[in-house]
């Protein structure tokens, strides 16, 4: 991977002597014994430990969408005893389920031991997809029960059977796998779609070429924003009915045409002034990617934009969206890469675009966007 010009690593850090010092036991205790080192070592100490039970953490809010008891409590507050009931579980383990869950802010305890939501836990119903994505994760975290395997590489993973096309088998894709995988992102592609839409603006734009569209939700939601706008999508052949009956129910078909194909095996349709990959990079290798950034070249007009928006690296300012979750969830797909806005921008640069930009991301957790010009 090449350096990021426009993202290199701020100083800081300790010194390796300082590292030293502060790794041994003995320092570790006279620092807590010091009025002025005290709070530091405590709060070291409660994030160290939180970095640790991060797994756990997640498995109690699986657990709690898994049995249904974010959902049950929008009904109204309920003892331990009435969900193990339901749940075939022991009073005790249920009321185990819902102390963590109070204690991770997802619930919260009343005076007379009944639980009820908390606002955060009332904001997982409210967010597209989340619960799916919540049960998804089942599958990466087994991936991910052997970290050091995994980093190895190699092995079969339960990510790269759900994303068949990652390893180039779109061919050979058993039924029902691009429906699958097109649900789960259809639902989560709501707020994706959102985000990049406030964050560019396709003012301008007559017809915009979304290539691995899906089921056409981030399409549809600019369609409807932009009343002049026209469509078109291409996706895999698997998929693209998918996308057509969807575009018939919003009752925009006929602003629409879809097109199915590879952009591994031929060129991308001609005719938009404007290209959108709505998290479809960061599934590919490089070789990939740089490949596809050419057709996207080729495909457009001089003046004509292309919008990349997806999860992105921190670069040389790690985050933790981008570089801790997406960056192991893509590399259990097996081929895939989450790359910082400034790498993908030397890549754009690379296939013959200009005005590279890169906007600040309201919520990296969702995406971040850039967008960028093939020269007239
Ligand atoms: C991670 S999904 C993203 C879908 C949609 N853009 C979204 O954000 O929800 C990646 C999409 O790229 C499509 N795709 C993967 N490989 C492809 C290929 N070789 N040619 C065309 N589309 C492909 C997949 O079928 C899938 O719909």
């Amino acid at each position: 991977m090449g350096v990021e010009s426009d993202l290199r690593p701020r100083g800081g850090g300790l010194s390796t002597w300082f590292a030293r010092r502060v790794s041994s036991p003995g320092f570790q205790k006279w620092a807590s014994r010091l009025p002025v080192s005290r709070a530091l070592v405590r709060r070291d100490g409660a994030e160290v430990f939180d970095i640790l039970q991060g797994f756990v953490a997640s498995q109690v809010l699986a657990a709690l969408v898994e049995l249904g008891v974010l959902r049950r409590l929008l009904e109204s507050p309920v003892t331990a005893r009435h969900l193990a009931l339901s749940a075939g579980i022991e009073t005790d383990r249920m009321a185990a389920l819902l102390q963590a869950g109070a204690a991770l802010g997802l619930l919260k305890r009343r005076r007379d031991d009944t639980y009820a939501l908390a606002r955060k836990g009332a904001a997982i119903g409210g967010v597209p997809g989340l619960e799916e994505m919540i049960r998804h994760n089942h599958g990466f975290y087994s991936d991910m029960m052997d970290p050091v395997a995994l980093l190895r590489g190699g092995a079969e993973t339960n990510l790269s059977a759900f994303w068949p096309y990652v390893r180039g088998r779109s061919a050979e894709m058993e039924d029902g796998a691009a429906a699958r995988y097109s649900t789960l992102m259809a639902r989560s592609q709501e707020l994706v779609a959102q985000d990049t839409l406030l964050t560019v603006s396709l003012k301008g734009v007559e017809k915009l070429l979304d290539v691995g569209g899906g089921s056409g939700v981030f399409l549809s939601e600019a369609l409807r924003r932009n009343r002049r706008l026209e469509g078109m999508l291409f996706d895999l052949p698997d998929v693209t009915p998918l996308a057509e009956s969807a575009f018939e129910r919003a009752g925009l078909r006929g602003r629409v045409t879809v097109h199915g194909g590879s952009f591994r095996d031929g060129p991308l349709p001609a005719g938009a002034d404007a290209i959108s990959l709505v998290r479809v990079l960061y599934d590919h290798d490089d070789e990939t990617v740089v490949d596809l950034l050419g057709k996207a070249h080729r495909a457009l007009p001089p003046g004509g934009r292309l919008i990349i928006s997806e999860p992105m690296s921190g670069g040389g300012r790690p985050e933790r969206a981008g570089d801790v979750y997406f960056a192991f969830y893509t590399m259990a797909m097996g081929t895939g890469r989450v790359r910082s806005g400034g790498r993908i921008g030397e890549m754009c640069r690379d296939a013959g675009f200009v005005s590279v930009k890169l906007r600040t991301a309201r919520r990296p957790y969702i995406t971040s966007v850039l967008s960028c010009v093939r020269p007239g």
